[in-house]
């Protein structure tokens, strides 16, 4: 996407032009410079350091325990394994409620130390002010509305969101008040399809849906969840493009047994020092005389 001259990775003009261009966006999750490295190579426009980091690594039951420190952390790693795609840094829970100064000190955090080049926020409303504060001081922004996971102790769950027709009217709202905030994308979060595509319709910039049908201008998974290596519960959202965790467990089953019956490491895969053939010659002389 980037061209000769310009900013070498993906930016968040370019990620709006798609939309223009009718060209659908790729999102991918990534939580370490590996993956984050298979996925670019893969074609992916943007990577997001996601707080599900907190359920896929870190094995938390919520995304609410992650920190500024564990998610800088994480996005330190995704950063320096690519170089070509956008890296957007997901602000956790705590880091974007309090105040205005508080979350822009944050955001800027993820761009310094982070290397990211934009931030996402869940919610609208009361952010609406704090996302142009970001963007005026030059940190794209990307928004998140419906199923919202930090919002988990409010919500209860984790269902579909905006079902009803004045839910869905304030969801349109939101996402109309974050495009004016300066937001240059905004994800929609398991809403209805139909819902997704009258906001799609009606927004400038464009939408990136998880779990909210196809008419969302672009996609975005949790890279665990497209490979299948997280496979304790399957959302209908999500598709299995491999069956990580059956290959992972069998490559590894594989390995404990060929260690059990001593065929791991062969002596290919063992050193010797280079002059020991000679050192053992020496010393079978000097045995022999
Ligand atoms: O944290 C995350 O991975 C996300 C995506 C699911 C959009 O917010």
């Amino acid at each position: 996407m980037s061209k000769q001259g310009a900013f070498p990775r993906v930016t968040a003009p370019q990620i709006i032009a798609c939309k223009a261009e009718g060209r659908k966006i790729v999102g991918l999750t990534a939580y370490d410079a590996v993956f984050a490295a298979l996925e670019e190579e893969a074609g992916v426009d943007f990577l997001l350091v996601g707080d599900s980091a907190g359920n896929v690594i870190a094995g938390h039951a919520t995304t609410i325990p992650m920190t500024m420190d564990s998610m800088l952390f994480l996005t330190r790693c995704v950063s320096r394994g690519t170089s070509r795609v956008m890296v957007v840094a997901d602000m956790p829970f705590g880091s974007f409620q309090v105040s205005e100064e508080e979350t822009l000190r944050n955001a800027i955090r993820f761009l310094k130390e982070g290397g990211a080049q934009a931030v996402k926020i869940e919610g609208g409303g009361y952010l609406i002010q704090t996302v142009k504060r970001l963007v005026e001081a030059g940190i794209p922004v990307m928004g998140h509305l419906g199923l919202t996971p930090q919002m988990i102790n409010v919500f209860g769950g984790y269902g579909v969101k905006a079902t009803t027709e004045k839910e869905g009217k304030q969801l349109l709202l939101d996402a109309l008040a974050l495009e004016e905030a300066g937001c240059f994308a905004i994800v929609l979060e398991k809403i209805p399809a139909s819902l997704a595509e009258k906001v799609s319709k009606q927004l400038r910039i464009p939408t990136i849906g998880i779990g909210s049908g196809s008419e969302c201008d672009g996609q975005i998974l949790v890279n665990y969840d497209l490979l299948g290596i997280f496979d304790k519960f399957k959302p209908r959202f999500v598709r299995y493009y491999m069956n990580g965790a059956e290959l992972v467990r069998g490559a590894v089953s594989s390995w404990v047994n060929d260690v059990r019956e001593g065929t791991f490491p062969s002596e290919s895969e063992s050193y010797e020092a280079p002059n020991a053939n000679q050192e053992s010659k020496a010393a079978k002389r000097s045995r022999r005389t």
